[in-house]
């Protein structure tokens, strides 16, 4: 079965292709750079980017896949959350198709993807594990039952996980987004040489918090001279990066020994992170736990989870509905 899934919940454009659920036929991507300028993404210019490469993007996709949209048996869009503008461009142009062509088609929640694309990737992965979705919209620890059966044990009470990687980047003059350039540059500095707080690291919750770090780094760094900075540049980043990443491991594997789950999957642009792979890697060493997480490109934002979500909910659930509309603030346990 080939499902056509389509993503842009935010700043990329990205159109792929994938069979059956795991194999990715293609999976075109575009990043719009436009928003580096203003520091930050603006909804009306990322829509108008949207309007103007979904339907070349589309073409690309079909190409690389070596299908034609009449082999295209199902169709996947994402709704939300995400900014409503650049939601309406994709599912528009998904439900425009859909109805045209007369194919099936799913709507499918974003977040749902990221934490989907790990099922696409690991065939092997239990259907019964934990996820930790990283992203720069969400922070969130969720219990996965099986596919489309969720409990969400956390979540941020404040900035998601990606958010203070991109607002501490800003701060130290990397530019947006900066969360990959800061993984980058703290990889030649000291993560001991200050120690940032760890919010809400020892309650017997699941919640997070990230406000409280972001502005302690931002202080920090406002009391150093010009040279001082300079020179401790990689030891603020890796040590901000370790207090960043602690909370987020101790707190899941808190939530797999308390639940007694052995597979943990990390999913959301932050799940690139180099210390956070590693950290976990170096904490489950030798245990039961088996840790999971999707190459670099399907971390980010991209189609192919999309698609992948589109073609389990249509194998449990049948078709959806032509009338969907993009939801901004759609929850995970709302589908
Ligand atoms: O999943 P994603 O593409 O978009 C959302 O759904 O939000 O995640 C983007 C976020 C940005 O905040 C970006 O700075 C962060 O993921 N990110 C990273 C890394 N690569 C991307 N954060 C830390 N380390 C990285 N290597
Ligand atoms: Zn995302």
């Amino acid at each position: 079965m080939f499902t056509l899934g389509i993503e842009t919940s935010c700043d990329e454009t990205s159109v792929a292709i994938v069979r059956d659920g795991h194999e990715i036929l293609s999976n075109v991507i575009l990043s719009q750079t436009i928003h580096s300028k203003y520091g930050g993404v603006v909804p009306e210019v990322a829509s108008r980017a949207h309007l103007k490469t979904i339907i070349p993007i589309y073409h690309k996709a079909l190409q690389e896949a070596k299908v034609t949209i009449d082999d295209i048996d199902l169709i996947a869009a994402t709704m939300g959350p995400g900014l409503v503008g650049p939601l309406l461009v994709g599912l528009s142009f998904a439900k425009g198709l859909a109805f045209a062509k007369d194919i099936p088609f799913i709507p499918v929640n974003h977040t749902e993807g990221h934490l989907t694309a790990n099922i696409l990737e690991h065939p092997d992965l239990d259907n019964h594990h934990l996820s930790l979705i990283v992203s720069g919209g969400h922070t969130l620890l969720v219990e996965v039952m099986e596919f489309g059966r969720y409990k969400i044990l956390g979540q941020t009470k404040d900035d998601a996980a990606g958010e203070a990687f991109d607002k501490v980047a800003k701060v130290m003059g990397l530019g947006y987004p900066g969360g990959a350039k800061l993984d980058k540059l703290a990889q030649s500095g000291n993560a001991r040489y200050f120690k940032f707080p760890r919010a809400i690291l020892n309650d017997d919750s699941y919640m997070f918090s990230y406000s409280g770090l972001k502005t302690a780094v931002a202080l920090y760094i406002e009391k150093l001279s010009a040279e001082e900075f300079e020179k401790h540049k990689a030891d603020i980043a890796a040590s901000f990066q370790e207090a960043a990443v602690e909370v987020l491991v101790k707190k899941t594997l808190r939530a797999v020994r308390d639940k007694n789950i052995r597979d943990i999957t990390i999913s959301g642009g932050v799940a690139a992170n180099s210390r956070l792979r590693s950290m976990f890697q170096e904490k489950i060493k030798g245990s039961k736990f088996r840790l999971f997480y999707p190459s670099l490109e399907l971390c980010t934002d991209n189609a192919a989870m999309i698609a992948a979500v589109g073609y389990f909910r249509y194998q449990k659930d049948g078709a959806g509905e032509l009338i969907a509309n993009a939801v901004p603030n759609l929850r995970l346990d709302e589908i």
